[in-house]
This record gives structure tokens, C-alpha cells and sequence, in this order.
């Protein structure tokens, strides 16, 4: 998905929505994700008939269902292994990468766009990679009401919205209510890993990420480029044009 492309369609949208849904205009930034405000709008968007036929057909192996209830992990995956949590997948091109160069880790994958949903389990099914499964549903509430305390070994959260506009960046994901919540579902040692192309934005997660005392940076401050992670097409093409890109990871103390 070009992140730009999406978050043009996402300012239209909200330019109408966003003022009915906000019950507290003018809230400072940091206090994040009041009720009713989402890190995300539903976009309409094609589905192919490639995608449409990867969610028929795939679809009922892995997409699980959402429920407000703690998931059994070792049911929905068939296995016992380390359980990594991705937020907005997009299309899935870094996901099915980091699954196939990873296949002793579970992937728990969380989209709510339907055709990215749709482009990841194609993937599933051309790559042939069995360790993911896929949540099309808000993430926070999957983190709040699915994911048990200490059950993660780790956190993906790459090229976030990022919601540029002042009054939007109260939609961001990474704030301190969430970034608190993320780490309690870590194990001791578990990781957060998060990439931005928007310097103000990766700011933003240096500082909030550095502010939870459950978590220890594992840089100096910005970190190298874990191996797992990707150059998808469109960060390349930034890479070209010039764009930074900056990653930030964590782990829980
Ligand atoms: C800018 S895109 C980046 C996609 C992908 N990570 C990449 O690097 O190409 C951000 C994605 O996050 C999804 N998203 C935003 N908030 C979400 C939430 N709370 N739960 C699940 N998905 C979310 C959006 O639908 C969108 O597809």
C-alpha cells in the first residue's frame, strides 16, 4: 500500500468523521485513543479476485474470530512457540517475509483493511507458510481483551499512519496508554519493534518508548535495521527519493 497514497484517503475521510467522533476536541496529543477515536478509518479499497479467492479459500484456516475473550494460542496456531503480535499489516509484503525467515515463531497479524487481509493470505498460499494467522479486527482491543499478560516475545509495528495533521495525531498508535499495554503483554526480555518513515512521528515513539519504565531501549537512541526486516518496494522507492526511515526497538525490562 503507498502510505502516502493512504493517508490521503484517510485525511479525506476524516475531515468529515472526525469531529463527530472526537468527544474531546483539543485533547492534548499524548492522551491517546479516548473512547471512539481509532488509529484507523475503513477505507474502501478493490478487492481483487485474487485476494477474494485467497479469503475464501484460505480465509477459513487463518483468520481467526474475534472475540472479548483470551485467545488459546496453542489451539489457533496448532503449536507451542514464541508469539509475535504485528499491528496493521497493510498488505503483508514485510509479514509473509518475516514468517518465512522466522518459521519457529507464531505470528499473530492484525489488519482491519480488507483486500491487505486478503493480499497477505494469497501470500500464505503462494509462499506456503503455516505461522500465521490473521485478526481482521481493531488491534487494541485484540491487545486488551485476547492477549494474556507476559504472552508475547514480540511487537510489530511498521510504517504506522501517521495521522501528519496536528489535530489527527491524537489517532496515533503509539502513545502512552498503549505503549504501557503493549509492554504488560511482553514476557521479560520480549521486544518492540517499530519503523516510521515520518521523522516527526519517530520522535514521537523515541520519547514515549523511552518514558515506559517497563521497557529498556536496546540503541543509543534510533536502532540499526533488524535482518528480518524488510526494504518492502515502497521504502525502497523512498530510500531512492531520499527519505529517511528510522527504526526503534525495545525490550521489556
Ligand atoms: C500505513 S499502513 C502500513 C502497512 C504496513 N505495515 C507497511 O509497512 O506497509 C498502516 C496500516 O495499519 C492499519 N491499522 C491502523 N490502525 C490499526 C489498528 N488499530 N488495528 C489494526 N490495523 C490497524 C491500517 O489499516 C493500515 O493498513
Amino acid at each position: 500500500m503507498g502510505h502516502r497514497l493512504g493517508t490521503k484517503l484517510q485525511s479525506a475521510a476524516v475531515t468529515e468523521t472526525l469531529f463527530h467522533q472526537d468527544p474531546h476536541p483539543g485533547a492534548p496529543a499524548a492522551v491517546a485513543h479516548p473512547k471512539g477515536i481509532k488509529s484507523y478509518v475503513r477505507r474502501a479499497g478493490r478487492t481483487t479476485s485474487g485476494q477474494a479467492k485467497a479469503l475464501e479459500d484460505l480465509g477459513p484456516r487463518y483468520v481467526l474470530d474475534y472475540a472479548a475473550a483470551p485467545l488459546d494460542t496453542t489451539a489457533a496456531f496448532g503449536r507451542t512457540a514464541p508469539l509475535v503480535l504485528e499491528i496493521g499489516f497493510g498488505m503483508g509484503e514485510a509479514t509473509a517475509h518475516i514468517a518465512g525467515v522466522r518459521p519457529g515463531d507464531n505470528f499473530l497479524c492484525c489488519e482491519v483493511h480488507e483486500p491487505g487481509v486478503g493480499a497477505l493470505l494469497k501470500r500464505i498460499g503462494e509462499q506456503g507458510l503455516t505461522n500465521i494467522r490473521i485478526l481482521q479486527h481493531d488491534a487494541v482491543e485484540v491487545l486488551e481483551h485476547m492477549l494474556a499478560p507476559e504472552s508475547l516475545t514480540g511487537v510489530h509495528i511498521f510504517f504506522p499512519d501517521p495521522w501528519h495533521k496536528k489535530r489527527h495525531n491524537k489517532r496515533r498508535l503509539i502513545q502512552p496508554p498503549l505503549v504501557a499495554r503493549l509492554a504488560s503483554r511482553l514476557k521479560p526480555g520480549g521486544y518492540i519493534h517499530c519503523a516510521t518513515d515520518w521523522q516527526p512521528y519517530a520522535e514521537q515513539m523515541l520519547q514515549v518508548l523511552s518514558a515506559e519504565p517497563q521497557l529498556a531501549n536496546t540503541a543509543p537512541g534510533y536502532a540499526p535495521k533488524p535482518d528480518y526486516r524488510p526494504l518492502t518496494k515502497f521504502e525502497n522507492r523512498g530510500l531512492r527519493l531520499g527519505h529517511g526511515v528510522w527504526d526503534l526497538v525495545f525490550t521489556r525490562r
